[in-house]
């Protein structure tokens, strides 16, 4: 088993060391993380337009979650101080609890064309359903590939609205996110559509409500890991069910709480080169498909079995081929590093990652407050901004830390004494 005690103390060089010496990654994952220039300007040029430069993140690794009984080490692209170590954290309080489980409850696309221009919404609605099958095999000969992967189109369903009448194609996309799968299929049966119909195709699109792709992580958190002390581990743990409670009544804090969420899992997204835009805004979508919005995650305190039970469902259309993934070399980093899951475990692990972090958030928010932590690394952060050295950077932070106001001014102001 590995040991990860002190990874966060050491310098990247010395992490590096680690991976290799634990064979966490490979010979040429490794090149790829110590050399410099991790994505050509000519791949970023084909990326996007007008390119002109890259802008780079600090890629981290938060090491040893138990997720469906294997070991992963999570890479995490955030600009922000304390979410990694949050993380960290959490995994490691939830791997002796037991670790996670991760369910995806299906896996596919939700594409949707909408109408106008109808008389009779009904009518329209019962030709197109009877005509399922054939418009199931237009929309497959026009992505014969995702076919032959396994994949294609597998249902009709079809929504009346005052003004529109609404078709919605469920779509396999197997490995893909599927945007130009979908969006294909969608504009290949919008004419037979419109001949069925009568009406007028406002639109065909993907859609990024994924209800179709609904993924659930779970885990415990034993009682002794709160504190070790008996009654305030249960004080915290009667305070973080109390916390879930608010975030389901209250949008203001139910935001928040689902933007904890999201410190985890846009960290993943992003590193595995995934569209975390097309994420979110699905994820927020589902948060507030009761009509008001929630926060995602729920907490309750199981108080016969003294632990703290956490749950996290949200729509995670993942992808592992498609898009910029195979063109970004430090995406073939993270996937090197996370040993080449398929969409369905990738989507697991985002889930598990956003538990995570709504854990240690939590905890802290209803412990110590959420400022004692971030603070700690915000010191850091300003430490370096300000130009210390490593070694410079923990006598930076004890001493940033018992200032009234820490900002950069003060931090050089202490550099400068440090000298
Ligand atoms: P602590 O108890 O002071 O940590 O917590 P520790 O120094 O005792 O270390 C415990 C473990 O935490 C370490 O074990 C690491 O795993 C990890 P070790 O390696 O020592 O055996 N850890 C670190 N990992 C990497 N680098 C580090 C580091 N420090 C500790 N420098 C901690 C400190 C930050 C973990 C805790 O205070 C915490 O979890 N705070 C929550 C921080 C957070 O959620 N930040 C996100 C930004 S705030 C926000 O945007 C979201 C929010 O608004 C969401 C919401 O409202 O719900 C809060």
């Amino acid at each position: 088993m590995v040991s990860w005690t002190g990874f966060s103390k050491k310098i990247p060089a010395e992490r590096w060391d680690h991976l290799e010496k634990n064979q966490i990654i490979s010979k040429e994952g490794l090149q790829r993380l110590t050399q410099q220039n991790l994505l050509p300007l000519t791949t970023a040029n084909q990326m996007a337009e007008n390119v002109i430069g890259r802008l780079a993140l600090p890629l981290s690794l938060a090491p040893d979650f138990l997720v469906n009984g294997e070991v992963y080490h999570l890479p995490m692209v955030t600009e922000e101080p304390s979410v990694v170590a949050a993380a960290s954290y959490a995994a490691k309080l939830i791997k002796r609890s037991g670790g996670f489980t991760a369910a995806v409850h299906q896996r596919q696309m939700i594409g949707q064309i909408a109408l106008t221009g109808l008389v009779d919404h009904e009518k329209a609605r019962q030709t197109i359903l009877k005509q399922e099958d054939e418009l199931l095999a237009a929309a497959n000969a026009a992505h014969p590939s995702i076919v032959k992967r396994g994949g294609g189109a597998r249902e009709i369903k079809v929504e009346i609205n005052e003004k529109f009448l609404i078709v919605y194609l469920s779509i396999d996309t197997q490995e893909a996110m599927g945007a130009n799968i979908v969006n294909t299929m969608m504009e290949a049966i919008t004419p037979n559509l419109e001949q069925l119909t009568g009406g007028q195709s406002l639109m065909a699109i993907l859609s990024n409500y994924a209800t179709n792709s609904l993924v659930t992580a779970q885990c415990a958190v034993d009682l002794r890991y709160l504190s070790r002390n008996k009654k305030e581990a249960q004080i915290l743990a009667q305070k973080i069910e109390l916390a879930s409670e608010l975030a389901q009544v209250d949008p203001y804090r139910a935001s928040t709480h689902n933007k904890g969420i999201f410190n985890g899992i846009d960290a993943l997204v992003i590193a595995t080169g995934n569209d975390w835009r097309a994420i979110e805004a699905g994820a927020h979508a589902y948060a507030a498909a009761t009509g008001s919005y929630r926060g995602l995650s729920q907490w309750i305190f199981d108080r016969e079995a003294n632990q703290i039970i956490g749950s996290l469902t949200l729509p995670m259309p993942i992808a592992t081929k498609g898009g910029s993934i195979g063109l970004n070399p430090s995406v073939q980093l993270a996937f090197d590093l996370l040993e080449n899951p398929d969409a369905k475990t990738l989507a697991g692990l985002v889930v598990s990652l956003g538990l995570a972090q709504n854990f240690a958030a939590l905890k802290a928010l209803v412990g110590s407050g959420i400022q004692a932590g971030h603070m700690k690394l915000q010191a850091k952060s300003l430490a370096l901004l300000a130009g210390a050295t490593d070694q410079q950077v923990p006598q930076m932070v004890s001493q940033l830390l018992q200032e009234k106001h820490m900002n950069l001014e003060v931090a050089q102001k202490i550099l400068k004494n440090l000298d």
